[in-house]
């Protein structure tokens, strides 16, 4: 089995350097039972054709053709469909062509699992979305799959949880950020108890001014549609502290604001009149040019005549809802304490997490993109594992992950980060396995690092009450959320 996922993550964010490793360390990829000669492939529907699905999408006709295939597709753009179509048409590899995939509308979801007989369906679509498809999909008598956050608001996680305590069936969560090897380290040292009982963590995360922008171009720069960075993009990140402490949130508090992107910020700063959408604006590092990727061009530029969606919009026009600066307080059931910020337009790309606990700490850091390198012509380099950045300018922040433990009254010392494989610091190739094979793991893993709908609102919850807490001025209580469930 081949173990690179050939369609890495957003064209904009920057490859880690464990992300680029090809030989992965001993005990990093779990084990699996070969599927039985005699079981069907599982029979997949792709809700969502855009740029997410495409690590589905080539899943499904490369490394886990054996187990599933995809039978439907579902997005309201005929013209993405097209491009995944063309897709798995040519990984056919049959003389002539195998015919086009039956294609359905959102509002068609039903009527696609009946006539499909589909068995799982993948959510890859907008975060707005999640939670209507995963309900609809549930009641028809499918499984899902389902990209973070589960959803933005406390009524998605409401319907979620109805739907699934009502059909009983399966939603996995694809947490990838989970499986890369430096965050399930941490969560080994702090599983061994070698820092004692967790009192506390610290959590920064910097986004940089080419991966940051990027969130203030697309459908994320309105709030309705993606609860903003703290659910859509941190969702992420309080997963991972909810799984290294093994525990829940109670309370949160929350300020923030948009400070750097949107017209009015700029206008301040004195930043003059700018094109209202970076495809053929060339030279400005704000800008994203669509024609500068053969997968951005088609899967977007080809595809705007049909809903008029622009994915290139300037950072700096009006509309954007969301924030740019973000400082998160929560207090954990079990005691311990999260501070947590996040910043979108960062010269560097990359986070720093400190656990403090009884007996020592453990600090990791992770450096993604040490700086943008702008060539001549003045525009932002999109995909640094193409382009590497020149290794004189990196001497002071290397690409790179460090692990320290420290316990009291002893010296710091390095915990080796094991190499992983593909995309999002070694994760995303793991997690493809634990999804399409998990039920041929030959043993159950130690690491628990399979994610279920629960583990979802978990994340979200941190969120959703962040934005409450934003606009009220006060501290949430988790549990008055009115999530459905009991985290
Ligand atoms: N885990 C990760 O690291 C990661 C990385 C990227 C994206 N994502 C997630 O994947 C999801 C998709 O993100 P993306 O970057 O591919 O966005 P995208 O805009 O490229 O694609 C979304 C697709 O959904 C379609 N769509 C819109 N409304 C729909 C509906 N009601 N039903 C079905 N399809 C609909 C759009 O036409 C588009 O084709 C998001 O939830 C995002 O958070 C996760």
């Amino acid at each position: 089995m081949s173990i690179h996922s050939p369609v890495d993550q957003n064209p904009t964010a920057p490859l880690p350097a464990s992300s680029r490793s090809a030989t992965p360390a001993a005990g990093v990829v779990p084990e699996f039972a070969p599927p039985p000669a005699d079981r069907p492939r599982k029979r997949y529907a792709v809700a969502g054709t855009g740029h997410r699905a495409g690590m589905y999408v080539s899943a499904l006709t490369g490394d886990h053709a054996d187990v599933g295939h995809i039978v439907a597709w579902l997005d309201p753009n005929p013209g993405r469909i097209d491009w995944y179509d063309a897709q798995v048409r040519d990984a056919g590899a049959s003389d002539p062509r195998p015919p086009a995939l039956p294609r359905y509308t959102p509002d068609e979801l039903e009527r696609m699992v009946a006539e499909q007989k589909v068995d799982v369906v993948i959510v890859t679509s907008p975060d707005h979305t999640h939670a209507a498809l995963v309900e609809r999909a549930l009641r028809a008598g499918a499984d899902v799959v389902v990209e973070k956050p589960l959803t933005t608001d406390a009524e998605g996680c409401r319907r979620i949880t109805q739907a699934v305590a009502e059909t009983g069936r399966d939603v996995v969560m694809t947490f990838n950020y989970r499986y890369a090897p430096r965050n399930s380290t941490l969560r080994e040292v702090i599983a061994s108890g070698r820092i004692g009982t967790v009192t506390g963590v610290h959590f920064e995360w910097a986004l940089d001014t080419v991966h940051g922008a990027d969130y203030f171009r697309r459908w994320h720069r309105e709030k309705e549609n993606s609860g903003g960075l703290l659910v859509h993009k941190s969702s992420h990140h309080f997963d991972l502290v909810n799984w290294w402490l093994d525990d829940v949130p109670r309370r949160v508090f929350a300020s923030g604001g948009l400070r750097f992107y949107g017209d009015v910020n700029a206008r301040e700063r004195g930043v003059g009149e700018r094109p209202e959408r970076g495809t053929d604006a060339p030279g400005d590092p704000f800008s994203l040019d669509l024609r500068s990727d053969p997968r951005l061009e088609g899967l977007y530029l080809d595809a705007e005549h049909h809903d008029g969606y622009r994915r290139d919009l300037d950072p700096f026009a009006p509309g954007i809802t969301i924030e740019d600066n973000m400082a998160v307080l929560v207090d954990y059931r079990g005691g311990a304490l999260l501070t947590y910020s996040l910043n979108a337009h960062s010269p560097w790309e990359g986070y720093r997490v400190t656990v403090n606990g009884t007996a020592g700490r453990a600090e990791l850091e992770v450096v993604e993109r040490g700086f943008v390198d702008l060539p001549e012509n003045g525009e932002a380099v999109l995909d640094p594992s193409a382009t590497p950045v020149p290794a004189a300018g990196e001497a002071l922040r290397p690409d790179g992950e460090r692990l320290i433990v420290q316990r009291h009254w002893e010296r710091a010392e390095e915990v080796p980060i094991p190499a992983g494989i593909g995309g999002h610091g070694g994760g995303d190739a793991i997690l493809l396995m634990d999804v399409f094979r998990g039920d041929l793991r030959l043993a159950p893993d130690p690491l628990r690092r399979p994610a279920g709908y629960l583990d979802g609102v978990r994340a979200v919850a941190v969120g959703i009450a962040a934005n409450e807490a934003m606009r009220t001025g006060q501290p949430v209580p988790v549990g008055e959320l009115g999530l459905g469930t009991d985290l």
